[in-house]
C-alpha cells in the first residue's frame, strides 16, 4: 500500500478521450508502475478539478475534496486539436505553477495545438521544414490564392487546426484553390505547403520519449492518396531510421520542449527528411503494433523516472520512522515487495535506473549547504542497509 509520503504521480486526461487505447494504455503502465514502486497515484479528467487561488494561495479540489498533497509529477493526454486556451490550459498552468512537473508541459502542447505555431517555433532552427504560408485575420484564405503561388501547384492545403489527415488538401490549380476556399469551415486559418512529391502517400512517425527514439514506422497509404495517416487507411510497419533522421526527431522535440511525441517526417530521395509535423498527444495503437512496442510503458517508465527527490523523502521519511520507534528493529529498506514480482514494464524500457543508485547519485548531486546533512542520512542509510 502506498504511504502518505509516497511520491505522486497523477494521470489528467479528458473525459472525451479517456475510454481511447493510448489512455487507457497509458493509465493501466501507470498503474502496474506505482504499484510496483510504491508510487501514490492518482487518475482524473480534467472536468473534476477545480482551481482555487484562496488567501493569495493556488491550491485545488477534486470533485468537492480540499487537495493538500500535490503531486510531483501529472502526465497529461488533452486531445490538441481541440485543446482550448481558457479552458484546458487554465488547469495546466494552475498544476505548473503549484510546482508540478507536466508531462507534456502547457507551453510544449501549445507548440504544437497549431501547424503553424509549431513551424514558427522550429523556423531559425536549421530544421528542415518544407515553405510554408499562412495568415492572421479571418477568412482570408481567398486572399491566399494569389499569395501563396509561388509555392507552385500541386499545393498543400491543411487546417492549422486539423488532426488524422482529415484536414489536408492538395490542391492541383488555382481553381481547385478557390473550390476548397467555398467549401471549407473557416474557424482556424490553413496553411499552404510546399508539396513534397517524393514522399506522397508515405512518410515516417517516430515517437520520441524524454529525448529519445522509442521506435520508428514506416506510414504509407493503401488508396493513392497522399495522406499516410493509419486513421485514413494506411498501414504501418517497423522501419529503420538513419541516424540523420533521428537526431532530426530528437532536435525537433527538444526545441518544442516535449518529453512525449509524435514527429511525422517527410522523405527525400537523397534519404534526407523534412519536418511535417509533430504531435503533443500521439496515439500509438498502430505503432505498438508494427513495432512491437509497449509505448505506454514507456511513458510510464519516463514518468517514474521524474520523480528521484520524492524517492528519497520516502527513504528519509522511513529513517524518522526507524529513528523514533525503538522497538523496530527491522526496517524495510529494500526494494518494495511488489518489485520482486514479475515487471511487466522492464522490459520497454531502461529510462529508470536502479532506486539505490538514483538515490546515491543524487545525494552526492545536491548543493553545498544540503551536503552533510544528506551525507549523513546516506550514511546512515548505508549502516541500516548493511
Ligand atoms: N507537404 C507535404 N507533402 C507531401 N505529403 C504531405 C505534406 N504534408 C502532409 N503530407 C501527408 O499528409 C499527412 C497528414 O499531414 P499532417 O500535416 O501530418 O496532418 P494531420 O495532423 O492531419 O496528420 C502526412 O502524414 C503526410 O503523409
Ligand atoms: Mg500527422
Amino acid at each position: 500500500m502506498c504511504s502518505s509520503i509516497a511520491p505522486r504521480l497523477w494521470f489528467l486526461t479528458d473525459r472525451r478521450i479517456r475510454e481511447d487505447y493510448p489512455q487507457q494504455e497509458i493509465l493501466r503502465a501507470l498503474k502496474t508502475k506505482c504499484c510496483e514502486e510504491d508510487l501514490d497515484f492518482r487518475a482524473l479528467v480534467m472536468d473534476e478539478v477545480v482551481l482555487t487561488i484562496e488567501q493569495g494561495n493556488l491550491g485545488l479540489r477534486v470533485n468537492g475534496e480540499l487537495i493538500t498533497a500535490y503531486p510531483q509529477v501529472v502526465v497529461v493526454r488533452v486531445p490538441t486539436p481541440w485543446v482550448q486556451s481558457d479552458s484546458d490550459v487554465t488547469v495546466l498552468r494552475h498544476l505548473e505553477k503549484m510546482g508540478c512537473r507536466l508531462m507534456n508541459r502547457p507551453q510544449a502542447i501549445l507548440n504544437c495545438v497549431n501547424k503553424f505555431w509549431t513551424f514558427q517555433e522550429l523556423a531559425g532552427h536549421g530544421v528542415p521544414l518544407p515553405d510554408t504560408f499562412s495568415y492572421g485575420g479571418h477568412e482570408n484564405f481567398a486572399k491566399m490564392i494569389d499569395e501563396a503561388e509561388v509555392l507552385e501547384f500541386p499545393m498543400v492545403v491543411k487546417n492549422t487546426r486539423g488532426h488524422r489527415g482529415k484536414a489536408v488538401f492538395l490542391a492541383r490549380d488555382k481553381h481547385h484553390l478557390a473550390d476548397l476556399s467555398h467549401l471549407i469551415r473557416h474557424e482556424a486559418p490553413y496553411l499552404f505547403q510546399k508539396y513534397i512529391q517524393e514522399s506522397h502517400g508515405k512518410d515516417v512517425r517516430v515517437i520520441v520519449v524524454g529525448g529519445r527514439v522509442v521506435g520508428t514506422m514506416l506510414r504509407c497509404s493503401t488508396d493513392g492518396r497522399m495522406q499516410s495517416n493509419c486513421s485514413l487507411g494506411g498501414i504501418g510497419m517497423m522501419c529503420s531510421l538513419s541516424e540523420q533522421g533521428k537526431q532530426l526527431a530528437i532536435q525537433v522535440s527538444n526545441i518544442l520542449g516535449m518529453d512525449v511525441c509524435g514527429i511525422d517526417l517527410l522523405m527525400k530521395d537523397d534519404g534526407s527528411f523534412y519536418v511535417c509535423e509533430a504531435n503533443a498527444n500521439v496515439g500509438f495503437i498502430a505503432f505498438d503494433k508494427a513495432c512491437n512496442l509497449d509505448v505506454a510503458g514507456i511513458i510510464a517508465d519516463y514518468a517514474a523516472s521524474l520523480l528521484p527527490p520524492g524517492r528519497l523523502m520516502r527513504r528519509m521519511s522511513l529513517l524518522s520512522v526507524v529513528s523514533t520507534a525503538s522497538e523496530t528493529s527491522e526496517p524495510e529498506l529494500g526494494p518494495p515487495a511488489s518489485a520482486t514480482v514479475d515487471n511487466m514494464s522492464a522490459s520497454s524500457s531502461s529510462v529508470d535506473s536502479d532506486p539505490e543508485t538514483t538515490e546515491r547519485e543524487l545525494l552526492t548531486k545536491l548543493p553545498e549547504g544540503l551536503f552533510n546533512m544528506n551525507q549523513l542520512i546516506a550514511n546512515e542509510i548505508k549502516l541500516l542497509v548493511e
